[in-house]
Parts: structure tokens; C-alpha cells; sequence
């Protein structure tokens, strides 16, 4: 039996903390250790008490005075975007058509497809990110490379063959009947394997035609288990396009409504510019809202209400994601920096508890993955990230008047990026100092 401790101080949210220094809602170990067996975590706690259920000859891994949380999850990203990322345009559709459209077409090449998705998922290892739900392109191939490479890493990953059948390039255009055809051969050959999740994938309203998104209802009723991720009320000139190409539905929620894609296991990037009817139908079904703070900010795409939809009666779910290509940065990190200054631009507050709460556990629970990440509780799967706030010369100095945890969370989520993130463990195994330096 392979059996490790990992020595560290430890952070772990309970629940989604209530202001700057509910301590209630996190499990921290100044001098703690995990005890990890076989790919999970078998015991956490106080080192002294973890290195005591530990046989004696157990390899210690000493990684003071570093702070150990669970691996970060990043839960809406686009693998096909990784050339487009940083590419010039003034809005969405504009970015879609100009530069993302043309790219995503080289994916039909499954020796490039592999090549991506190998640097896809070293980059994620490199930021600490251990589970991510990513697109994949229209191609089948694509999401076999991505779901090939993930397994043979042992990652838990999520994703998906987007789904789009109309106002794309021709060779990016899929059918419905092709559409759910690739996406059950994808989902009969990875869903389940390993640590591998599939979702549901079509694009959004404008990219497919109503019998795709019949076809798509069609896969969400023989899958019910599945998460299911597209995109809603991202641009202005988006939801514009949405009315005229649906104009039986209410609204743009609707439209997914009316297909019964709305749901627990339901991902909807952006959210940006719901109506009232959209958030209450959103919080009725369970359905996630994908904030996605460094996108929208380089889109120009508009300020996400996190505190608005998390804060009104009927309560809508949230997650918080890169969505690189849009996003600018493959770092959850910059996405919590980015995230709490959207909030400050609107007069809210996103304390650094609840960042770092969102990086993990919270977005494992609107991922219906808690179960398995987002915590270091016993059972759980040792997917971990190693952070150090003293990382940059201008992170030390700083750390020299930081009295608290919260600070410390503060300053790493201000300042810090991949440099702050020492390690990255994936199913106990050290994942970011074994990768190949390119
Ligand atoms: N809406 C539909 N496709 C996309 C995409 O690739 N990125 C973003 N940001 N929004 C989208
Ligand atoms: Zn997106």
C-alpha cells in the first residue's frame, strides 16, 4: 500500500463563510498533516495526531511554512482557446467570429488536439488548478485527446464535444443528429473511466438550431447525472441575436427552460444581465451561474451581481471560472482578484474566506463534486495545491506586516499567481514539480 504524510499548515472550508473572519466555517492546522493512501486523503488533522495513525516507515513530506488547501477547481474553461487567448476585439461576437471560429477548426487534427490538451493540462497543474470542466471543440476528437490525457494523469477532469449547428464556419458546424451521436460515443467511451467526467456541451442558443437542442434534451433525459454546461446573457448584442433566432421563448433562460436543460446539474457561464424572472427560474431549478470575472472584464462584457444573486430570496447557485480564452488568465488566483474588484465596482464585498471557499469547496458543490474535492476531508481525493504567500520579493516584504489568516488569503489572492503555487498534487502524486519544462 502507498501511504504518504504531507506536513503543512492546513485550510479546509466547512461552508460558505459569513464575513471576514468566520472560523467557524474552516478547519485550520497551524502544524497539520495529511495522511494519504492509495490516491485519497486517509486522515487530516494536527500533525502530531495524523503522523500517529501513520505507520512508522511512512515517507513524510515536509512542506512548512506553506499552506495546503484542496486543489483548486475551475469550472468553465475553453481548451481550443489557448492560441486565442489575448486576442484583440471589441465584444463577444466579435471575438467569436474573428479569432475563436478559426482557431477551433485546427481541432479536427487529432495530433493537434493531443498537443493541446497536453499543454492544457500542464498549464492547469501549474496554477494549482486539479479539476477543471472544460470545453472541448465541435470535433470528437478533441474531447477523446482531452479525456485521454486527463486519464492517463489521473486528473479528475470534466468536459465536453461543444455542440453547435448553425452561425459558425461550416467546418465548426456539427448536426443535431451528429451532435448527439459523437457526444454519446463520447460519453459511452469516458464518462465514469478513471476519474473522468463528461458534460453536455451545446455552446449556446445562437450555435444551435432548435432540433440540436431537442437532440441535447435527448441526452440530458437518457443522462440525468451529467452536468450539462453552456453559456446565458453574456453581451447585450448576444441576447439580442438569442430573441430574434427564439422568439417564442420569454427571455433567454427560457429558451433552455423550454428544452428542459435547466437543472442542478446545470452550468450556465456568465449571467451576467439576468432579469428578475431569469434569477428566480435559475434559483427555482437549481441551476448554476458561472461568474467569470476575467472574461467579462476583457470582453467588455459587464459586471456579474454575485452579491444581487446570492443574497436574494430565491437564492441562484455560483460558481467562479477563468473562462479562458475570453479570460485572461489561467490562474483562480487572478480570477478571486478580478472577481472581488468587479464586486468593489458595484459597492459589494467578497470577503478573502469566501474566495478561497468559491476556489474550492464552493465551486465543488455547485459542481456536484463535493463528494469527492473541494475539501481535505477524510475519504476525499488528495487533490491538493501548495501555496506560498511570500512567493515574489514584493509578496515577502508584504508578508511582513500580515498578522492573520484572512491577510494571508488577502495578499495571495492581491498579488499572487502561479509563482505562489509551490506544488500541485494530483491523487497524492506531485504533479507540477514533475512537469517536463517546455
Ligand atoms: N459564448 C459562446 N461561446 C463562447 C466562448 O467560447 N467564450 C465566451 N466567453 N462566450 C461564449
Ligand atoms: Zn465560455
Amino acid at each position: 500500500m502507498t501511504e504518504k504524510l504531507i506536513r503543512a499548515r492546513l485550510l479546509s472550508f466547512r461552508r460558505q463563510p459569513m464575513s471576514f473572519d468566520d472560523a467557524d466555517a474552516y478547519a485550520y492546522h497551524e502544524d497539520g498533516a495529511l495522511l494519504i493512501r492509495e490516491g485519497l486523503i486517509a486522515a487530516a488533522g494536527d500533525y502530531a495526531e495524523v503522523a500517529g495513525s501513520a505507520s512508522a516507515d511512512t515517507p513524510v513530506i515536509d512542506h512548512r511554512p506553506c499552506l495546503v488547501m484542496p486543489g483548486f477547481i475551475d469550472p468553465h474553461i475553453h481548451l481550443p482557446q489557448m492560441q486565442v487567448i489575448g486576442s484583440y476585439a471589441p465584444a463577444l461576437l466579435e471575438w467569436l467570429n474573428t479569432y475563436v471560429f478559426v482557431e477551433e477548426q485546427r481541432f479536427r487534427d487529432p495530433a493537434h488536439a493531443q498537443r493541446i490538451a497536453a499543454r492544457f493540462l500542464d498549464e492547469l497543474t501549474r496554477h494549482g488548478t486539479t479539476t477543471a470542466v472544460a470545453y472541448c471543440s465541435v470535433h470528437k476528437e478533441s474531447a477523446e485527446a482531452f479525456f485521454a490525457e486527463s486519464h492517463r494523469r489521473n486528473m479528475r477532469m470534466v468536459g465536453g464535444k461543444v455542440m453547435m449547428d448553425r452561425n459558425a464556419p461550416p467546418e465548426l458546424r456539427d448536426t443535431p443528429q451528429s451532435g448527439y451521436d459523437d457526444t454519446k460515443a463520447i460519453i459511452e467511451r469516458w464518462n465514469g473511466v478513471g476519474r473522468q467526467h463528461v458534460a453536455i456541451s451545446p455552446r449556446f442558443a445562437i450555435t444551435s438550431t432548435p432540433e440540436q437542442m431537442e437532440m441535447a434534451a435527448t441526452l440530458r433525459r437518457e443522462y440525468p447525472d451529467l452536468l450539462l454546461q453552456t453559456h446565458l446573457s453574456e453581451n447585450l448584442a448576444e441576447i439580442e441575436f438569442t430573441r430574434e433566432l427564439y422568439p417564442s421563448a420569454k427571455d433567454y433562460f427560457d429558451v433552455y427552460e423550454h428544452y428542459g436543460l435547466a437543472g442542478e446539474k446545470s452550468l450556465f457561464g456568465h449571467c451576467i444581465h439576468l432579469s428578475e424572472r431569469e434569477a428566480d427560474a435559475m434559483a427555482e431549478s437549481g441551476s448554476v451561474a458561472v461568474f467569470c470575472p476575467t472574461s467579462n472584464m476583457f470582453l467588455g462584457s459587464g459586471l456579474f451581481p454575485l452579491k444581487t444573486l446570492d443574497e436574494r430570496e430565491k437564492r441562484v447557485r455560483i460558481a467562479i471560472a477563468t473562462d479562458v480564452g475570453g479570460g485572461t488568465n489561467y490562474s483562480m488566483l487572478r480570477t478571486a482578484d478580478e472577481g472581488y474588484k468587479v464586486l468593489q465596482l458595484q459597492g459589494q464585498r467578497m470577503t478573502p474566506l469566501e474566495c478561497f471557499w468559491r476556489l474550492t469547496r464552493g465551486n465543488a458543490e455547485a459542481l456536484s463534486l463535493d463528494q469527492h474535492i473541494g475539501s481535505l476531508e477524510p475519504g476525499r481525493d488528495a487533490d491538493l495545491v501548495v501555496l506560498d504567500a511570500g512567493a515574489t520579493p514584493a509578496m515577502k516584504l508584504r508578508m511582513e506586516t500580515v498578522g492573520t489568516l484572512a491577510e494571508e488569503l488577502f495578499l495571495m489572492q492581491t498579488l499572487g499567481d502561479d509563482r505562489a503555487i509551490v506544488e500541485t498534487y494530483v491523487a497524492g502524486e506531485p504533479a507540477k514539480s514533475v512537469l517536463a519544462t517546455q
